[in-house]
Order: structure tokens, then sequence, then C-alpha cells
């Protein structure tokens, strides 16, 4: 898909722009010569600007003709972020010969966010010239460019640019932190369908994703309006709200369908209209850490996007093609949604290794004998503030919704000393937590699933602790980790007192360091209970009790005989008496020595 004004082009020079779309650039170059120069061979023939976009993994996002401010740049609005870099660099020509940025390219790197802003100066075909330029914050705090010199496209110092990009990542993130405290925020409106009091939890998510709550708006209604959520009557109403409150969003409490989303926004004329799952994406994607972490936002991104891409009543099926079936009635829509999904492939096989590389990390460790806990828990319980304090050590604990995105790992020695185990922090969990999410993150989750001892981290200072005890429950059993040994821990017992609500959790204050030598004692003594070694035979049609062995037993050893699966595992007694529970005469247990 060429975007800009292709007006006068003819098919072949599309075809070779088209063909931009092939390259893939190493992740620790800016652009190869070799790119520059074929950019530069089209913009001789067309005579005109050719911009391309290229992601931090190295791929071509979109090309355009015309200048970036002139173009749609649809997928690139949908990335931004605000306070984030977008993870995208525009490399684009001058065909006047002229390799300097312009005052307009700059003004575009600073409001789109770009990673980075190039110009190539080309004079008949040949290119004259690159020069880039990134963001940095001034002595004064305010978003400003640096420009290299001009150099020749086969002398760029791409290692030097690629870190000029992550200095700008990390720059314009800790500024924009500041901007977001000193009242620059985006002014939001909440809309829901249930109470005032249902709509807490969105206003510290939309908080936490830097925006300032001017408004909200409930209307009780049994459930939603397949058109507009709320009632139509209401959209007016919402629409002047929002005008006089001069909301910047509005965010719903809900996840929007697509041809809700675009009936409110059209109604809310220039005023963004956002759904949870998008706010909690949003709140992801700032977050996100590790490259793992950040491949997971982007996929569940895009998966988010691809149903909502505005056109309807264009089939799915007919898209399944690739090349062969590009015909002259294709629509736009149909070439972003192959665009994304063929995106969306290549993520998926980057996820495949990353997470690959974390299962081999895995079987080290096991291998390693070291048992591991996994602490998971509803956002803000304190969980990291408890691994901090089991630690020792300082991790980023913060008042925000999902402060920890990226699991971290820790060696804790027991009391006495002999040994120690490792305790993992995981993403906090949420009402809602939207399924493209979870699918997202499973990789990452199996952390949880794999561990020998679960701490339920619950937050003692909530009114809502039971709900999300629940929640937490509930979480835990759809990735399959709802029969794990676990500990219930209530936290901040400083501040408020749960004894009677849940008498068997262990009262803490991770904060204050109240009970958490009994949380340590205790765990030690959970970890330390001498595992049974079990004999197991299952017949191969009960699979996924196969399966469930495989999740919360320690394998020793596995046979596939004729019948059956035959198998030596580990286990504790809470695990032994669940499994007796769970299986019939069909499978058989028997205790070895
Ligand atoms: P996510 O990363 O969102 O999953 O949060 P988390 O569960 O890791 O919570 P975190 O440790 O970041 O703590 C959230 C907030 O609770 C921080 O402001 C902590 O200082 C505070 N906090 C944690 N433990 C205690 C405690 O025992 N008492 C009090 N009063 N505050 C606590």
């Amino acid at each position: 898909m060429i975007y800009g004004n292709t007006e006068g082009i003819r098919d072949f020079e599309l075809k070779k722009l088209e063909s931009l779309y092939d390259y893939t650039i190493e992740e620790d170059v800016f652009a190869p010569a070799e790119l520059l120069d074929y950019l530069a061979e089209v913009t001789g023939m067309i005579g005109k600007e050719v911009s391309i976009y290229i992601s931090r993994s190295g791929e071509i996002l979109d090309v355009s003709i015309g200048d970036q401010n002139s173009v749609g740049l649809k997928e690139i609005h949908l990335r931004r972020n605000k306070k984030r870099l977008s993870k995208i660099r525009c490399i684009h020509t001058h065909p006047n010969g002229n390799a300097n940025l312009s005052q307009v390219d700059l003004n575009s790197l600073k409001s789109m966010y770009f990673d980075s802003m190039a110009s190539v100066g080309v004079v008949e075909g040949k290119a004259t010239g690159i020069q880039a330029s990134f963001l940095f914050i001034d002595v004064a705090g305010d978003l400003a460019c640096e420009c290299t010199k001009v150099v020749d496209v086969h002398a760029i110092p791409q290692r030097r640019w690629m870190e000029k990009i992550d200095e700008a990542d990390r720059n314009t993130f800790v500024s924009n932190q500041k901007y977001a405290t000193s009242g620059e925020s985006e002014k939001a409106i909440l809309v829901g369908i249930d109470t005032e009091e249902s709509l807490k939890e969105l206003k510290a998510l939309a908080e936490t994703a830097g925006a300032v709550v001017v408004g909200s708006l409930v209307q009780k209604r049994p459930k939603p309006d397949i058109a507009t959520f709320i009632g139509q009557g209401k959209v007016h109403e919402l629409s002047l709200y929002a005008q006089a409150k001069d909301a910047d969003l509005i965010i719903f409490d809900d996840e929007l369908s697509g041809i809700q989303q675009r009936n409110l926004e059209r109604e809310m004329l220039s005023i963004r209209v956002l759904d949870r799952t998008a706010l909690i994406l949003d709140i992801f994607a700032q977050r996100a850490q590790s490259i793992e972490g950040q491949l997971q936002v982007e996929m569940a991104q895009l998966k988010y996007q691809l149903p909502r891409l505005v056109g309807h009543g264009v089939s799915f099926s007919r898209l399944g093609g690739g090349i062969g079936t590009r015909g002259p009635g294709e629509t736009q829509l149909e070439l972003d949604r192959r665009r994304i999904r063929s995106r969306i492939s290549s993520l998926q096989k980057e996820i495949d290794r990353v997470s690959e590389q974390r299962r081999l990390r895995r079987v080290k460790r096991e291998k390693n004998q070291k048992k591991i806990v996994a602490l998971v828990g509803y956002t803000n319980a304190g969980k990291t503030t408890l691994l901090n304090c089991l630690s020792g050590e300082t991790a980023f604990a913060e008042n925000m919704l999902f402060a920890t995105l990226d699991p971290l790992i820790r060696e804790i020695p027991y009391p006495d000393g002999t040994d120690s185990f490792l305790l993992i922090d995981t993403v906090g969990f949420i009402n809602k937590l939207p399924h493209t999410l979870i699918d997202a993150f499973r990789s990452t989750l199996e952390e949880t699933v794999n561990a020998d001892l679960l701490l339920i981290v619950s937050d003692g200072a909530s009114a809502e602790i039971g709900e999300q005890y629940e929640i937490v429950k509930q979480v835990l059993s759809s990735i399959g980790a709802g029969d794990k040994p676990a500990l219930h821990v209530v936290n901040k017992c400083d501040l408020a007192s749960h004894e009677n609500l849940f008498p068997d959790a262990i009262h803490i204050s991770a904060k204050e360091k109240i009970g958490t030598g009994e949380l340590l004692e205790e765990i030690e003594a959970r970890l330390a209970e001498k595992a049974l070694r079990l004999s197991v035979f299952i017949p191969y049609e009960r699979a996924q009790d196969e399966a469930w062995m495989h999740r919360n037993c320690r394998i020793i050893d596995e046979k596939f005989t004729d019948s059956g699966y035959e198998l030596v595992v580990e286990a504790d007694k809470i695990l032994y008496n669940q499994m007796i529970q769970r299986l019939d005469q069909s499978i058989t247990i028997s205790m070895q020595e």
C-alpha cells in the first residue's frame, strides 16, 4: 500500500515503491546505503518526495509519496503514545537535492514523536547525502531536536545513530513523566453503564496512563446499546458535556465494538474515543521495558486493531490470500488488514523465539534445583515492594497500576542461610483484563504456571479486596495455574486489618516489614515439605490430565507406552490430594520409595 498522493504515478513506479516493503533492516542499522540508493532512484523517477517509516525491529511499515504532513499515517497515529517515542523512524527524500532537514521536518519529528527524522537529498536519482535528527530535552526542560552533520549515505555511523534513538527514548520518557504532573496531561471523561463506584478503577487506570479525569457520566442500563454503547439520546448529551469540559478524550469502561467506536467518534467530533482495553494497552505500551514485553504489547495492540479497522461488510474470508490475490477490487482496508496480519505473524515468530530463550533459561534454573516462588496478585497490591523487602534490593515500586510488566527474578536466602529460592514478580492482574493481553502475555505468565509455590498478594488497603481476590483466582485458573500450591498474603496490614475476612492468610506489611519474617518461614516450610515421588499411568484419551501433571508437578520421567503415558513425578501432599480427587480408575497412581 502506497500512501499519499499517487496520482500520475505509473504502475511500474508504484510496483517499485511497493517493493520497498520487502526490505528488512538489521536492528542495529539505521538505514542501509543500498536502501537509500534505491529510495533516491525511485525519487528521481517520480520527481516527488518519498517517505518510509521503519519500526524499531527494522521493518518498513509505511511507504508514502509527499511530505510527512500531507499523508494519512494511519498506523502511526494508532501506535502513537503521547509519552513515549513512537518507535518509528521516518526517512524521506528531498528531490531538490538538499539533504538538510527543513523546519517542517523538525516540527513533525517533535509532534509525531518519531525515533528519528532523516532526509536524503536527491539529484538525478542519486543520493547527495543524509542528515538525521533525534529528540532530546534541552536545559529548559523542553523537547528539542539535535541534528547530525550531512553525511554520505555510504558513510552513516549506523550503530551510533541507533544509540542516539535509545538515548532519546530514555530522555524523553523521563521528561514526559515530568510533563504528566505539570498540568499538560490530557483531559479525560469517563463513561460507564454501571455505577459511579465502578468507574473508580477506570479512573486509576486513566491516571496511570497520564490523563487527568475532568468528569464522568454514568447511564444505568442492563446492557450496552449495540450502536452507541450508551443510549443514543445520551450520546448528544455526552458530546456537549465533553466540549464544556474541554476534554481531549472520552474513555468507556468496557470494550467497544468497531461500530460503536466509529459511531461515537463521529458524534464526538474531534474528541478521541477510547475504551478500557485500549487504555490498558496504552499503559502496557508505556511500561514494557524488555524486548519481549514490547513485542507482546505490540501484538496485543494489533490484534485489538484488526477487527476495528474502519469499513464494514468486507468479508474476512476474502482476505486469506497474499501474493497473487491482489487485484483491482481490493480496497485499502483489505490491504491494511493484510499488513497488520503479516506484522502479527512476524511478531509471533519473534515472540516464539524470545520465549524459547526464556524456556531454556527456565530449564537451566530447574536444573539448578532452585525452587521457584511466584508473586501474583491484583495490580498495586504490593508485590514489588514485597520482592524488594525479601531480597533487600530495590526494584521500581510505584503507587500506580502495572508498575511491573516484565517479570523480575531475585534469589532469596532461607532464614537459616543454608539455601535459597527464586522469587519472581509478575504482571499485576486486573478486572476485565483484555483477553488479547492475556494471550500476548501467556509466555510471561508461564513463569507463574511453572512455579513451585504461588504467593497470592492482596491489597489490604483496598475496599474491594474480596472481589480482587476472586479475580486473581479466576485469572490463575484461566492460565492453568488454578490448582498450584499457594499461600495467601494480605499486605498493607499497617493500614487495615482483614484478619476476620481471611483468617487463613498471612497478614503482613511489606513496606513496614511487619510479618515478613514469618512469611519467609512459612515459604521455607512449604517448599521444604518433602516431595512425594509418584508413578502415574494415564491413558492417551486423557491427555488433558497429562497436561495437568506437566503444569502442576515436577516431571522426573515420562514414557510413551502402547496404551498411555507413564510418568514419574514429584508432588507435595496438597497436590497429591488434588490429584487423587481429579483422577479416576482409568488412571493409576502409586507411591515410589
Ligand atoms: P503492579 O506492578 O502494578 O502489579 O503493583 P505491585 O503489586 O508490584 O505494587 P507495588 O509494590 O508497586 O506497590 C504499590 C503501592 O503500594 C506503592 O506505593 C507501595 O509503596 C505501596 N505499598 C506496598 N506495600 C505496602 C504496605 O505494606 N503498606 C503500605 N502502606 N503501602 C504499601
